[in-house]
């Protein structure tokens, strides 16, 4: 869902360092991965704070060893060739001095520029014989749009035929207008030079800019673990009515976890009872680009066999008698039907203190809202647990007293997976199959459904497991929650796939709301039926887009637009009354203002 040429979100190659011990490589190929991370390993070890955060391309050359210059300048793409060619490199103009290699390993700069859009590609050739041509990483920065690669025979009348290509995605074609020159993105290019026009295009993944990312590849975070426990969040992992999920963190000098609780009612007895005790499984997580926290432990708790509709007081610990943490509460589902209601955001992402104040306020305002929903980008960097930290940091108070609901939006897929969610939040695991688990899940709440799906994976094939939500349940309200909207409130960004996949469904089984993220501008649709605007929530459904970060995107006015907000960070209450069954939805800025209102009864 990028677009050609422009900005793209800063991933990482957290992944790849992302394991203590790290996997030899087997195959004709050194690994750029397995050398970057060892790189990144021992800049950890000889370089100062003060280093790290200066690196400059120049000074991370010098800092590598003869045979990791050697493969970071011939072993990112490779392949052979059955005559002599001479072999274009497209650049970047913004890298500057990157990559490394080009002048180093004899490539010359022509006068030759390729243009598209607001990007220029300078080219740099060289001649080499027939047999195996290898080409150097992208940049060190990670930045940028990844170099593209054309062969032209050195004799004229020679046919170039390509072989061995690696990595094993890329693909070739005729370097002529309207070419895609990625294999991972649709966009073309409008302009080949004559100089190059017809040539063998390699086509190369532009996702792979970031694989020898060093330079801006060092955090720090502002809140360090300790052996005191923090980052307390409630999740749940199983059914909402008799069970409650409790995380937090540690230093690793802590190496167990337990929960302590009781029900409220038997704590505020003269004489309480003593408290039940459960133990919290304990795992590392390991950030090691962190740089002065890079292993912490993280202990869950799931507390099962509860009694539903009920408070119970906890406490987190490590055992000892001084360890505990002060009594938190929290509330089971309740058995029956009755009124509710939660809390529902849009992105968080940017602005964490900001939204640290809007979250706060909902909490002192609304202290009867029973959950917190959050439609997808939590954090802004995903992958880096710096953000993380600072997003339970403004989170603290709140997730440890009522249960938080997350969703994945594509900022927790930060380097390609959402790596630092999963190992987060322990969430319900009943979702389909085709994606992994704790990506989909669905609970009902009273007399509530809630699906929530992973609009960053194929939406097709999650319908069928949606359809088995929707058609099964026999809830009164139906809640679908994703990230990125079937509906925009922007230009250009609907996601057509999320349309055609499931939108059809939520007509089928008439769901009431679709609770969204990812656009950064606040928009209530009409009820809509077939994409077509309906007379009333009774026969459509309403979908809404909201932000709670800082972060803000221009509206445009749609067809579907019943009200729409520019530059207003919200949260939506949503409250289910059961007498005259009905929801009444209302949205608020960070002074409590009311800014949106929709009432719908059944
Ligand atoms: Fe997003």
């Amino acid at each position: 869902m990028r677009n050609l040429f422009f900005a793209t979100t800063a991933g990482l190659l957290l992944l790849a360092v992302s394991t203590t011990s790290l996997r030899a490589h087997v195959g004709p190929h050194p690994s750029v991965h397995d050398t970057v991370a060892g790189v990144a390993e021992r800049m950890k070890r000889d370089l100062s704070t003060n280093e790290l955060s200066t690196l400059t391309p120049k000074k991370v050359e010098q800092f590598l060893t003869a045979r990791e210059r050697e493969i970071l300048g011939t072993e990112h793409i490779s392949f052979r060739v059955n005559v002599p060619v001479r072999v274009s490199v497209m650049r970047d103009v913004k890298l500057g001095d990157e990559p490394f290699w080009l002048k180093q390993r004899g490539f010359t700069q022509t006068s030759i520029i390729v243009k598209e859009g607001r990007n220029s590609f300078d080219v740099w050739q060289k001649d080499f014989a027939a047999g195996v041509v290898g080409l150097g990483i992208h940049a060190f920065t990670g930045v940028d749009n990844h170099y593209l690669v054309s062969l032209a025979p050195q004799k004229l009348g020679d046919k170039v035929e390509v072989t061995d290509l690696y990595p094993g995605q890329l693909r070739l074609a005729e370097f002529k207008n309207g070419v895609e020159p990625y294999v991972d993105q649709s966009a073309t290019l409008q302009s080949v030079p004559p100089e190059l026009e017809g040539q063998t295009l390699i086509r190369t993944d532009s996702e792979r800019e970031e694989d020898a990312r060093l330079i801006n590849l060092f955090r720090w975070t502002q809140y360090v673990a300790s052996e005191k426990p923090d980052q307390v969040v409630l999740t749940w992992s199983d059914e909402p009515r008799t069970s409650q999920t409790i995380q937090w963190r540690t230093s690793t000098k802590v190496k167990r976890g337990y929960v302590r609780y009781q029900k409220k009612s038997e704590y505020n007895r003269f004489n309480p009872r003593k408290p039940q005790v459960s133990n919290a499984s304990t795992k590392r997580l390991e950030t090691p680009t962190l740089v002065n926290d890079p292993v912490v432990h993280r202990h869950t708790a799931v507390l099962r066999g509860l009694q539903a509709g009920t408070t119970y007081v906890y406490s987190v610990g490590d055992g000892s008698a001084e360890g505990w943490t002060e009594l938190s509460e929290f509330t089971t589902a309740p058995a029956g039907v009755q009124p509710f209601s939660f809390v529902y955001m849009g992105d968080a992402q940017n602005g964490l203190d900001r939204w640290g104040s809007l979250v706060h306020h909902a909490f002192r305002s609304r202290p009867d809202a029973a959950f917190y929903v959050m439609a997808g980008d939590l954090v802004n960097r995903g992958a880096e647990r710096n953000d993380w930290d600072s997003f339970f940091h403004n989170a603290e108070g709140i997730y440890d007293r009522r249960t938080l609901v997350p969703v994945l939006g594509n900022h927790e897929y930060q380097g390609g997976t959402p790596r630092l969610y999963v190992e987060q939040f322990t969430l319900l695991t009943n979702g389909p199959s085709c994606v992994p688990p704790e990506h989909a899940y669905s609970f009902q709440y009273a007399n509530a459904l809630f699906v929530i799906l992973d609009s960053n994976l194929d939406p097709a094939p999650q319908s069928a497991w949606l359809e088995q939500q929707l058609s099964q349940t026999k809830a009164t309200w139906k809640f679908v929650v994703y990230h990125h909207p079937a509906y925009s409130s922007g230009g250009n960004r609907d996601n057509l796939e999320v349309r055609s996949a499931w939108t059809p469904l939520f007509d089928k089984y008439h769901v009431d709301m679709v609770l969204q993220g990812h656009d950064h501008a606040y928009l209530r649709t009409y009820p809509l039926k077939g994409s077509q605007r309906v007379a009333g929530p009774k026969d459509g459904t309403v979908y809404i887009i909201s932000v709670s970060g800082t972060k803000m995107y221009k509206q445009e006015k749609h067809d579907y637009t019943e009200f729409g907000m520019t530059n207003v960070a919200t949260y939506q209450v949503l409250g289910i009354q059961i007498s005259g069954n009905r929801l009444v939805y209302r949205a608020y800025d960070v002074d409590g203002k009311l800014r949106d209102e929709l009432v719908i009864e059944k």
